[in-house]
């Protein structure tokens, strides 16, 4: 049976795409620190307590489960936390994935998937974006991020690694089977904010800015199901295994919702009024970010048949109940 070692698979993309690589009929093995990750989100393998920074405890698993592949998710992720801390994300993210690529190698472990994101392109130039469009990040988040990119390429040159490299836009939305869900502490997102602001008395949600040049003047992100993200990273893991040329791949709807589009969605979904307060842009945010898919779905046979915005809230908000009644 196939085996595929998963770390920060008890996160929120990362335990989505667990359950995808079961589906998919692969055997799953998390390695998770839990610092920002949940055990009871790992549902789909067994875990392994461990970080990735520390390079005997990649080895030992390495050694213990010796996956065909290694799918790697486990980052820090908060853009606000990166420029205030830039040292704790170039060790998390650029360092822990060098460590993890090393560990691979001393294993002959020789297939990659990355946990890629829109953060490193920076400012968009055009619109959609697609692979082509110049990376230059605007935080140190997408540098750590863009940092492990570079490597990608280079290993792949010089050591025959097989990567995929998926850039996510906007990842939203809950697995339809009510199991898992996105669950962040703190919660920065749009869609589970917007919620509790329908929710609850007591939580103002606030949109950043109604100035932008946009169609409402509010921001506008390709908000992408985190199931299409799962099926994405099955394929990728696919296609790996067959033998296909890897690379870097663009993942989102292509369609681009504003804020207060998504507004609406979650009064629509709920039922409930959404009062929205006006506050102002938050630093580094631009007016629009929409992906172009064209080449995952070409070269993956990647489709996106989850992230109409609707979807997406339905799915958010079937979760939030369940949340709202568990028991912690
Ligand atoms: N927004 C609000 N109010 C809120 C929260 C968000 O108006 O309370 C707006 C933001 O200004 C933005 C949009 O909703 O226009 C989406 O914001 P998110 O924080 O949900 O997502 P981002 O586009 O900022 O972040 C995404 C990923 C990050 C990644 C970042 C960089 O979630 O992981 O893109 O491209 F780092």
């Amino acid at each position: 049976m196939t085996r595929v070692l998963v770390t920060g698979g008890a996160g929120y993309i990362g335990s989505h795409c667990c359950k995808a690589f079961a589906e998919a009929g692969y055997e799953v093995v998390v390695f998770d620190n839990l610092y920002r990750g949940w055990r009871d989100l790992v549902r789909w393998g067994r875990l392994i307590e461990g970080d990735i920074r520390d390079r005997a405890a990649l080895d030992a698993a390495m050694a213990e489960v010796k996956p065909d592949l290694v799918a790697h998710f486990a980052a820090l992720t908060y853009v606000a936390e990166s420029v205030a801390d830039p040292a704790r994300y170039y060790e998390n993210n650029t360092f822990g994935a060098f460590n993890l690529l090393e560990a691979m190698r001393a294993h002959g472990v020789s297939r990659f998937i990355f946990s890629s994101t829109a953060a490193t392109f920076g400012a968009p130039q055009t619109t959609p974006m697609d692979e082509t469009h110049p990376q230059w990040p605007i935080n140190p988040y997408g540098w750590s991020k863009l940092m492990v990119e570079r490597m990608l390429a280079d290993y792949a040159k010089a050591y025959g690694l097989r990567f995929a490299s998926l850039r996510y836009f906007n990842a939203a939305g809950a697995d339809a089977g009510g199991e898992i869900g996105e669950r962040h502490e703190p919660e920065t997102h749009l869609v589970p904010l917007a919620l509790e602001g329908a929710l609850r008395d007591d939580y103002r949600f606030t949109i950043f800015g109604d100035d932008f040049a946009t169609r409402d003047g509010t921001c506008v992100r390709d908000y992408v199901h985190v199931t299409d993200l799962g099926s994405a990273h099955a394929l990728a893991a696919r296609h790996l295994l067959e033998g296909g040329e890897g690379g870097f791949f663009n993942l989102g709807s292509g369609e681009g919702a504003t804020v207060k589009e998504v507004a609406d969605a979650i009064e629509t979904v709920t039922g409930r009024r959404l009062p929205r307060h006006i506050g102002p842009r938050r630093e580094g945010d631009p007016a629009a970010l929409v992906a172009s898919s064209a080449k995952a779905q070409s070269v993956l046979g990647w489709r996106p048949t989850h992230s109409g915005i609707a979807e997406i809230v339905e799915s958010a908000y079937a979760w939030r109940l369940k949340e709202g009644t568990r028991e912690t």
